[in-house]
């Protein structure tokens, strides 16, 4: 049987697709560049990136360490100026952060002095809102995150996922039209960050939201994104953006599916590229580790 690829789509991914293409186009990247200055000299992160995202799909952004995937997230949020190109929302440049966008990062970006409830009511108390319109849409997303019974508790005495949960709810409460995260669930365990993964595409579900989500992690790209924006690193290029052939709704059980392992295999084909004879000819080069073994009854403790 020959092996199924990643451009193999079932009539209703396909159909899908059809209609997510038939939205509006929310978010879009035209040419967009970003070079840092550094004591090295220039550091070119993002080079012609282009894309456009339609309304309610979720984009996630993969590629090796230092590809500018953060760059490139900390850009479209306005939190850094491109160097070069434009980034639109509705078809109108954007310049700078905006109600439209909210963030979650990894780090935990929670006032530690503050409870659940309060460190949700700061964005729209900060926005302006009374006190009463706060708490309460304070604790319509608190309940959406599911942790209306730890309103009242302070970021420490929640666990990592909880806590990345009251981020999740925090970025919402402002109503932002896209949901920017930066390898929000990098820092959880394997089984909480499934758990995060399966809740977020919940959410997803039930709000009218666009996400672009960041991950090093290829099965969370797959599992949670409609398309894949691989990028490659020095400088941060787009090399492919990929259309997940795998239906939804997801589950776990889809992880060794056939659409599944398909794309697997074409983003690490993409990520780790096979090493090049030539590269390695000089064998020479390749110098042995020199690794000193202790005599197992040295006690350094
Ligand atoms: N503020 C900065 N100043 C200088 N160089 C930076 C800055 N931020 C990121 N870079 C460089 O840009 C490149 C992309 O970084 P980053 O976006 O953090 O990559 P990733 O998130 O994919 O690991 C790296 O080479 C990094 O060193
Ligand atoms: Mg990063």
């Amino acid at each position: 049987m020959k092996n199924r690829t990643y451009l193999e789509q079932s009539d209703a991914v396909r159909a899908r697709f059809d209609t997510i293409k038939q939205r509006n186009v929310i978010l879009e990247a035209r040419h967009l560049g970003k070079t840092f200055a550094s004591a090295q000299g220039e550091v070119e992160a993002l080079r012609d990136i282009n894309f456009k995202i339609h309304r309610r799909e979720i984009i996630c952004v993969v590629g090796p360490s230092g590809c500018g995937k953060s760059t490139l997230a900390r850009t479209l949020a306005g939190l850094e100026k491109q160097s070069s190109g434009e980034m639109l929302i509705d078809g109108k440049p954007v310049n700078g952060p905006g109600q439209d966008r909210g963030m979650v990062f990894q780090g935990y970006s929670l006032f530690p002095w503050l409870t659940v409830k309060k460190n949700v009511m700061f964005g729209p108390e900060m926005n302006g809102a009374g006190r009463d319109d706060a708490e309460r849409d304070a604790m319509l997303w608190i309940d959406l995150v599911g942790l209306s019974r730890f309103a009242n508790a302070y970021p420490h005495q929640l666990s990592g996922g909880m806590r990345q949960r009251v981020a999740i709810a925090r970025a919402l409460v402002n109503q932002p039209r896209i949901l920017l995260m930066d390898e929000p669930f990098g820092a959880l365990d394997a089984q909480t960050r499934i758990k995060m993964q399966t809740h977020l595409l919940d959410i997803w579900r039930n709000v009218d939201i666009t996400i672009v989500f960041i991950t090093h992690d290829l099965d969370e790209a797959i599992f949670l994104a409609d398309r894949i924006l691989v990028l490659k690193a020095h400088p941060g290029e787009v090399q492919e953006m990929i259309e997940v052939p795998v239906p939804r709704p997801r589950s776990t059980a889809q992880f060794g599916g056939a659409e599944f392992r398909a794309t697997k295999q074409r983003l690490e084909e993409l990520i780790h590229p096979p090493v090049q004879p030539e590269e390695n000819e000089d064998e020479s080069a390749i110098k042995p580790h020199l690794i000193r073994f202790t005599h197992v009854t040295d006690n350094v403790e």
